[in-house]
């Protein structure tokens, strides 16, 4: 083991029992399949419901959060590659109280930094995660090598997709390919753009066959997410479709979803001994590449 890891390994003992925030993977075997706009949305109704909670946009390059709030930040997590811009400063606050960090580009060339870099970030992010209840990451679609150490370290993984069978072929190649890269976190499927309430529940039936035969993981549905043309209307005038058409049937679904997930906002209480540990196994998968 190189010098290098110390700091990292300095940081695990430092904050193994500090509060963490529920941590959520939000990915997508194919792009284009929604996957930004229901993290918002999303993260939105929870934010409604008095969650706290903290987006980040981590879609490399193509970070559109932003955009889709019609907020244009002088700060992304590409400043605090470049810059060592603090972290903390990098947070946004949206409407009803989310809390943001815009991806800009490049913002995941921090993995390739040295070990002492990527416990800075660790540091940082935890220090800032501590005030949230939830972080969802909104990650590209697929996923590198590195969004992989994410994906492996968070406490769920929602994957999105669309009934179309490019869409489902992929998110099932997806939640394959984590299984088999050891993630273990519970797979909660989004069914988006879905014409019929049947429809959705179709695709997430043959999805969760698949899965059951061939990688023998019980995935879990966690919502539909209709068709609806608000989406586009609001997209184009960049704000939140739960805003801008709060009666929509997107609208409707996706505050369903958000409570049934989180009743009245409160996150699940953890078993003893069971708390998140996201930063702790990040950390040691950092330090085991
Ligand atoms: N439920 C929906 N109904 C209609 N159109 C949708 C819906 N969800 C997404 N879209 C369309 O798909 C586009 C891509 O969505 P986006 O959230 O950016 O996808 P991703 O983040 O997966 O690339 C949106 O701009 C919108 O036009
Ligand atoms: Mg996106």
């Amino acid at each position: 083991m190189s010098d290098q890891a110390e700091p990292l390994r300095r940081g695990l003992r430092r904050r193994q029992w500090a509060p963490e925030p529920r941590t959520i993977a939000v990915t997508s075997g194919k792009g284009g399949v929604g996957k930004s706009n229901v993290s918002l949305n999303f993260s939105l109704s929870l934010s409604q419901l008095g969650a706290r909670v903290l987006l980040l946009d981590m879609d490399i390059g193509m970070g559109n959060i932003d955009i889709l709030l019609g907020q244009s930040p002088s700060l992304t997590l590409a400043d605090w590659v470049s810059e060592r811009m603090p972290l903390a400063e990098l947070v946004k606050s949206g409407p009803e109280q989310l809390s943001y960090i815009a991806g800009g580009t490049g913002a995941m060339q921090w993995l390739s930094i040295d070990a002492a870099g990527i416990d800075e970030f660790l540091v940082e992010l935890q220090t800032v995660a501590s005030s949230y209840d939830y972080l969802l990451f909104d990650m590209g679609a697929g996923a590198s090598k590195e969004q992989l150490y994410f994906l492996r370290s968070v406490d769920e993984v929602f994957v999105v997709t669309t009934p179309e069978p490019t869409a489902m072929t992929d998110a099932y190649a997806m939640m394959k390919y984590m299984h088999g890269s050891s993630c273990q976190a519970p797979f909660s499927v989004i069914v988006n753009r879905a014409a019929k309430e049947w429809e959705g529940h179709e695709v997430f039936g043959r999805l969760k066959h698949a899965a059951d035969r061939f990688f023998n993981k019980d995935i879990s549905l966690l919502g539909i997410v209709p068709e609806d043309r608000a989406v586009a209307r609001a997209v184009a005038s960049q704000t939140p479709f739960l805003l801008l058409e709060p009666e929509a049937k997107a609208s409707r679904a996706v505050r369903q979803m958000a409570h049934r997930y989180a009743p009245g906002g409160k996150r699940e209480e953890e078993p003893a001994g069971r708390a998140s540990r996201f930063f702790a196994k990040l950390r040691q998968l950092l330090l085991e590449r």
